[in-house]
């Protein structure tokens, strides 16, 4: 297939994944805040719209604005999210009218457009097109974030379960110091946190060879973890404490009864799953929990090494732990399941160290703060990355079930505020060679 017949086929994927993940609900439901802390459903969708306007349309192809008044009412950065809701935001029949007009227009420019026009790096490799895709599945994984806080019988996504797992038979393995190439220059659709590329030298650690899972983890609770000052830093212990009840396990766990836990996933009540990576914890009860295990969490360095070096191979990378192609048999994405699979699962799916689930399940907490690589530049906007780097972001790594794979290479960085639940995160742990 010739690239633009690629950029069509990737942008027709992601809309196809939006407007399916949607289609369950009444009109009612998307213009609700489901919580003070996501947007409306509706400002996602028009917004994914009016970001493909700005980029596909005006920046690509010199286009008029196709209504002025839209371009503020979905910038994130001039209405936060607990103020979307007062907007005079396109109601759901004209967000989809809209969102559909503008992908008919985009058609029409890829046809004209010249991707090897020298001149245009935001044309290289397709780069722009890969942006906004990108950004659709993102903003996808986000509108399952708010689903899944939906309160009540909301919404019951069917999906077939994920394959059983045999936990990996070494708990961790040792990486060897030397050094491993970072991020990236020739990945086309990389962002411009994952570049430049360049040499990191690490010491010698231990990774776990898979994500804790909710069986560890409530080890930990029934320990008490969560009320021994030693495990907590001082922010964690201060957010500890700030919620007494809530924030004494992980967020959408119930005691049921002594020792006996649910979760609660997109408005069902299950027994918890002792052998599936933890998810909806935030930096703090990642890092606590590490502590009382007496580990730490990775760098996300470390991370990225575990996930894309290979000892022998010519020193090239990975994209993927496994290879350099997405392999829906090697990794648990793209909603496929509609929650983590069982640690072992994807035995195919490790990488050259022997580390399982980089990829898929659940985003992993690193111990890093999201700041730019040296030799940063800021490509092609500046409310990508760099306005967020330096402002107290860890970084995650590896995507979640939800992630598209496209969006799930080894290389790439995601970050949040260390109190975030929400978001479909989970963590494993490492340690110093001693
Ligand atoms: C990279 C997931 C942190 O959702 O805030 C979406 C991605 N940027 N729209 C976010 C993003 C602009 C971003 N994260
Ligand atoms: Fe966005």
């Amino acid at each position: 297939m010739d690239l633009k017949a690629v950029v069509a086929a990737e942008l027709e994927r992601g809309r196809r994944r939006s407007l399916d993940l949607l289609a369950p609900l009444p009109d009612a439901e998307l213009v609700r805040q489901h919580s003070s802390i996501m947007s409306p459903l509706v400002w996602d969708l028009a917004h994914v719209g009016n970001y493909e306007e700005l980029w596909l349309l005006r920046a690509v192809a010199g286009a008029p604005p196709i209504d002025a008044t839209l371009d503020d009412l979905y910038d994130a950065f001039r209405h936060p999210r607990p103020s979307r809701p007062a907007l005079p935001l396109l109601r759901p029949p004209e967000a989809r009218r809209y969102i559909a007009d503008v992908r008919a227009r985009v058609l029409d420019v890829l046809e004209r457009v010249d991707l090897d026009d020298g001149d245009r790096p935001l044309l290289a490799g397709a780069f722009v097109y890969g942006m906004v895709v990108q950004h659709e599945h993102q903003h996808d994984e986000t509108m399952l974030a708010t689903l899944q806080l939906m309160e009540g019988d909301g919404y019951r996504p069917l999906a077939p379960p994920p394959p059983r797992g045999t936990p990996p038979s070494q708990p961790e393995v040792r990486v060897p110091a030397g050094p491993f190439v970072m991020g990236t220059d020739d990945d086309p659709w990389a962002y411009d946190n994952e570049r430049p590329a360049h040499v990191v030298d690490l010491a010698a650690f231990w990774i776990d060879t898979a994500p804790v899972t909710n069986g560890a983890y409530l080890g930990f609770v029934e320990d008490g973890g969560y009320d021994d000052r030693r495990w907590w830093t001082d922010e964690g212990w201060s957010w500890r404490q700030q919620a007494p009840d809530e924030h004494a396990h992980p967020h959408f766990w119930r005691r049921t009864g002594p020792g006996a836990w649910a979760r609660r996933r997109f408005g069902v009540d299950e027994d918890l799953p002792l052998d599936e990576p933890v998810q909806h914890v935030c930096w703090h009860e990642a890092a606590a929990y590490a502590s009382w295990a007496g580990k730490r969490l990775p760098t996300e360095a470390e991370w990225e090494k575990s996930a894309s070096w290979a000892p022998t191979g010519a020193g090239r990378k990975r994209r993927y732990p496994w290879g350099d192609h997405a392999d829906p048999e090697r990794a648990n994405l793209a909603q496929r399941h509609f929650g983590p699979a069982p640690v072992g699962a994807y035995p195919g799916g490790a990488s050259p160290s022997g580390v399982h689930q980089l990829v898929g399940d659940v985003w992993e907490w690193t111990s890093s703060e999201f700041d730019p690589y040296p030799g940063f530049r800021s490509f092609p906007y500046r409310e990508y990355s760099e306005a967020f780097f330096g402002s107290g972001y860890k970084v995650l790594r590896g995507g979640s079930w939800a992630t598209a794979p496209c969006a799930a290479r080894t290389t790439f960085r995601n970050w949040d505020f260390p109190i975030r639940r929400q978001i479909f995160a989970g963590f494993r742990c490492a340690r110093d060679d001693a």
